[in-house]
Protein backbone atom coordinates (compact mmCIF):
# COMPACT_ATOMS: atom_id res chain seq x y z
CA UNK A 1 0.00 0.00 0.00
CA UNK A 2 1.78 3.32 -0.52
CA UNK A 3 2.44 5.78 1.93
CA UNK A 4 -0.29 8.08 2.80
CA UNK A 5 2.95 11.09 3.03
CA UNK A 6 6.59 11.06 4.55
CA UNK A 7 7.30 13.01 7.34
CA UNK A 8 10.53 14.32 8.60
CA UNK A 9 11.21 14.46 11.97
CA UNK A 10 14.20 16.57 13.56
CA UNK A 11 15.24 15.78 16.90
CA UNK A 12 17.12 17.82 19.62
CA UNK A 13 19.51 17.39 22.54
CA UNK A 14 16.79 17.39 25.58
CA UNK A 15 14.89 14.81 27.30
CA UNK A 16 11.88 13.64 25.22
CA UNK A 17 14.09 12.97 22.50
CA UNK A 18 14.63 9.25 24.37
CA UNK A 19 10.72 9.03 23.47
CA UNK A 20 10.79 9.98 19.37
CA UNK A 21 9.88 6.35 18.64
CA UNK A 22 6.25 7.30 19.94
CA UNK A 23 6.27 9.82 16.87
CA UNK A 24 7.51 7.37 14.53
CA UNK A 25 5.18 4.94 15.57
CA UNK A 26 2.13 7.73 15.70
CA UNK A 27 3.30 8.20 12.44
CA UNK A 28 3.30 4.68 10.79
CA UNK A 29 -0.23 4.08 12.58
CA UNK A 30 -1.59 6.17 9.86
CA UNK A 31 0.16 5.08 7.15
CA UNK A 32 3.10 7.97 6.78
CA UNK A 33 6.62 6.76 6.56
CA UNK A 34 9.25 8.56 8.36
CA UNK A 35 12.94 9.61 8.40
CA UNK A 36 14.42 11.00 11.54
CA UNK A 37 17.56 13.88 11.69
CA UNK A 38 19.78 14.42 14.50
CA UNK A 39 21.13 17.30 15.98
CA UNK A 40 24.78 16.39 17.49
CA UNK A 41 23.34 16.60 20.78
CA UNK A 42 20.40 14.21 20.14
CA UNK A 43 22.26 11.51 19.63
CA UNK A 44 23.13 11.62 23.59
CA UNK A 45 19.25 11.05 23.89
CA UNK A 46 18.04 8.52 21.14
CA UNK A 47 18.57 4.95 20.52
CA UNK A 48 19.68 5.23 16.63
CA UNK A 49 19.75 1.96 16.09
CA UNK A 50 16.15 1.14 17.06
CA UNK A 51 15.36 4.29 15.38
CA UNK A 52 16.79 2.74 11.92
CA UNK A 53 15.16 -0.49 12.26
CA UNK A 54 11.78 0.98 12.89
CA UNK A 55 11.65 3.70 10.71
CA UNK A 56 14.22 1.62 7.92
CA UNK A 57 16.32 4.62 7.06
CA UNK A 58 19.46 5.52 8.89
CA UNK A 59 19.64 8.35 11.12
CA UNK A 60 20.75 11.56 9.50
CA UNK A 61 23.08 14.09 11.54
CA UNK A 62 25.46 15.59 8.87
CA UNK A 63 26.09 16.11 5.28
CA UNK A 64 26.91 12.61 3.66
CA UNK A 65 29.10 12.14 0.12
CA UNK A 66 26.92 11.28 -3.16
CA UNK A 67 28.54 8.41 -3.42
CA UNK A 68 27.32 6.39 0.17
CA UNK A 69 23.66 7.12 -1.35
CA UNK A 70 22.61 8.81 1.68
CA UNK A 71 21.04 12.15 -0.09
CA UNK A 72 20.15 10.25 -2.86
CA UNK A 73 17.81 7.32 -0.95
CA UNK A 74 16.05 11.06 1.26
CA UNK A 75 12.05 10.45 -0.24
CA UNK A 76 10.37 14.07 -0.64
CA UNK A 77 9.21 15.67 2.44
CA UNK A 78 5.29 15.94 2.97
CA UNK A 79 5.40 17.48 6.44
CA UNK A 80 8.26 18.33 8.83
CA UNK A 81 8.15 17.89 12.47
CA UNK A 82 10.78 19.48 14.67
CA UNK A 83 10.19 17.80 18.15
CA UNK A 84 11.54 18.34 21.08
CA UNK A 85 12.75 21.81 20.09
CA UNK A 86 15.79 22.94 22.27
CA UNK A 87 16.34 26.84 22.94
CA UNK A 88 19.30 26.49 20.99
CA UNK A 89 17.70 25.13 17.77
CA UNK A 90 14.71 27.89 17.78
CA UNK A 91 16.63 30.50 18.12
CA UNK A 92 18.89 29.20 15.47
CA UNK A 93 16.13 28.63 13.32
CA UNK A 94 14.40 31.58 13.52
CA UNK A 95 17.53 34.05 12.76
CA UNK A 96 18.61 31.62 9.69
CA UNK A 97 21.31 30.09 11.18
CA UNK A 98 22.06 27.40 9.20
CA UNK A 99 25.86 25.62 10.21
CA UNK A 100 24.32 21.80 10.52
CA UNK A 101 23.03 19.48 8.36
CA UNK A 102 19.98 19.59 10.87
CA UNK A 103 19.83 23.40 10.51
CA UNK A 104 19.93 24.21 6.65
CA UNK A 105 17.74 21.10 5.59
CA UNK A 106 15.10 22.54 8.15
CA UNK A 107 15.96 25.82 6.70
CA UNK A 108 15.11 24.59 3.31
CA UNK A 109 12.19 23.21 4.03
CA UNK A 110 10.61 25.27 5.46
CA UNK A 111 11.34 27.84 2.32
CA UNK A 112 10.05 25.54 0.26
CA UNK A 113 6.57 25.68 2.01
CA UNK A 114 6.59 22.40 3.83
CA UNK A 115 4.28 22.37 6.35
CA UNK A 116 6.37 22.31 9.87
CA UNK A 117 5.22 22.02 13.37
CA UNK A 118 7.87 23.75 16.22
CA UNK A 119 7.21 21.40 19.57
CA UNK A 120 9.52 23.59 22.13
CA UNK A 121 11.32 21.72 25.03
CA UNK A 122 12.25 24.75 27.45
CA UNK A 123 11.91 25.24 31.10
CA UNK A 124 9.98 28.73 32.43
CA UNK A 125 13.85 30.55 32.70
CA UNK A 126 14.85 30.03 28.91
CA UNK A 127 11.03 30.46 27.38
CA UNK A 128 11.02 34.09 29.05
CA UNK A 129 14.04 35.27 27.18
CA UNK A 130 13.60 37.98 24.87
CA UNK A 131 15.55 35.72 22.34
CA UNK A 132 13.40 32.74 22.62
CA UNK A 133 9.79 34.93 22.48
CA UNK A 134 11.24 36.82 19.30
CA UNK A 135 12.29 33.28 17.80
CA UNK A 136 8.65 31.58 18.54
CA UNK A 137 7.08 35.21 17.14
CA UNK A 138 8.98 35.06 13.86
CA UNK A 139 8.64 31.32 13.08
CA UNK A 140 4.92 31.58 13.83
CA UNK A 141 5.32 34.83 11.35
CA UNK A 142 7.12 32.37 8.26
CA UNK A 143 4.09 29.95 9.15
CA UNK A 144 5.34 27.77 11.08
CA UNK A 145 3.09 26.02 13.55
CA UNK A 146 4.93 26.29 17.12
CA UNK A 147 3.18 24.22 19.49
CA UNK A 148 3.71 26.25 22.92
CA UNK A 149 1.38 28.45 25.26
CA UNK A 150 -1.87 27.51 27.02
CA UNK A 151 -3.69 27.69 23.80
CA UNK A 152 -1.75 24.75 22.48
CA UNK A 153 -1.89 22.80 26.31
CA UNK A 154 2.11 22.86 26.09
CA UNK A 155 3.79 25.23 28.52
CA UNK A 156 7.04 25.66 29.43
CA UNK A 157 7.94 23.70 32.66
CA UNK A 158 9.97 24.91 36.03
CA UNK A 159 13.42 24.68 35.93
CA UNK A 160 14.43 21.32 37.23
CA UNK A 161 11.24 19.53 36.27
CA UNK A 162 11.78 18.08 32.62
CA UNK A 163 12.07 15.12 33.59
CA UNK A 164 8.20 14.66 35.01
CA UNK A 165 7.49 16.55 31.98
CA UNK A 166 8.69 14.27 29.73
CA UNK A 167 5.68 11.84 29.63
CA UNK A 168 3.22 14.65 29.00
CA UNK A 169 5.27 15.15 25.15
CA UNK A 170 2.34 16.05 22.66
CA UNK A 171 3.97 13.88 20.00
CA UNK A 172 0.31 12.73 18.87
CA UNK A 173 -0.73 16.21 18.77
CA UNK A 174 2.15 17.07 16.90
CA UNK A 175 1.90 14.84 14.04
CA UNK A 176 -1.83 15.81 13.85
CA UNK A 177 -1.60 19.24 13.35
CA UNK A 178 1.35 18.36 10.61
CA UNK A 179 -0.77 16.02 9.04
CA UNK A 180 -4.01 18.81 8.95
CA UNK A 181 -1.19 21.48 7.56
CA UNK A 182 -0.44 19.19 4.84
CA UNK A 183 -4.02 18.09 4.68
CA UNK A 184 -4.41 21.89 3.54
CA UNK A 185 -1.77 22.33 1.53
CA UNK A 186 -2.91 19.87 -1.14
CA UNK A 187 -6.76 21.26 -0.50
CA UNK A 188 -5.41 24.68 -1.75
C1 LIG B 1 20.83 16.13 30.10
C2 LIG B 1 20.56 17.37 29.31
C3 LIG B 1 19.26 17.82 29.21
C4 LIG B 1 18.97 18.97 28.47
N1 LIG B 1 17.69 19.39 28.38
C5 LIG B 1 17.41 20.47 27.62
C6 LIG B 1 16.06 20.88 27.46
O1 LIG B 1 15.14 20.30 28.02
N2 LIG B 1 15.81 21.96 26.67
C7 LIG B 1 16.81 22.65 26.05
O2 LIG B 1 16.52 23.61 25.34
N3 LIG B 1 18.10 22.28 26.18
C8 LIG B 1 18.41 21.21 26.93
N4 LIG B 1 19.72 20.81 27.08
C9 LIG B 1 20.75 21.62 26.47
C10 LIG B 1 20.93 21.31 25.01
O3 LIG B 1 21.23 19.94 24.81
C11 LIG B 1 22.06 22.20 24.46
O4 LIG B 1 21.64 23.55 24.46
C12 LIG B 1 22.51 21.80 23.09
O5 LIG B 1 23.50 22.72 22.63
C13 LIG B 1 21.35 21.78 22.13
O6 LIG B 1 21.81 21.46 20.84
P1 LIG B 1 20.77 21.22 19.64
O7 LIG B 1 19.82 22.35 19.67
O8 LIG B 1 21.65 21.26 18.44
O9 LIG B 1 20.15 19.89 19.85
C14 LIG B 1 20.02 19.67 27.82
C15 LIG B 1 21.33 19.19 27.92
C16 LIG B 1 21.60 18.05 28.63
C17 LIG B 1 23.00 17.54 28.69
Amino acid sequence: MAASGHLRIVVCGAGPAADVLRLVETAQERSWTTTVVATASALDFIDVSAITQLTGSPVRGSYQTPDDGGLRTMPPVDALIIAPATYNTVNKLASGVADTYPLTSTAELIGRGVPTVVVPFVNTALATRAPFQRSIADLRAEGVRVISGPDDGWIPHPPGTGTDRRADFPWQSAFLTARKMRQRRSDS
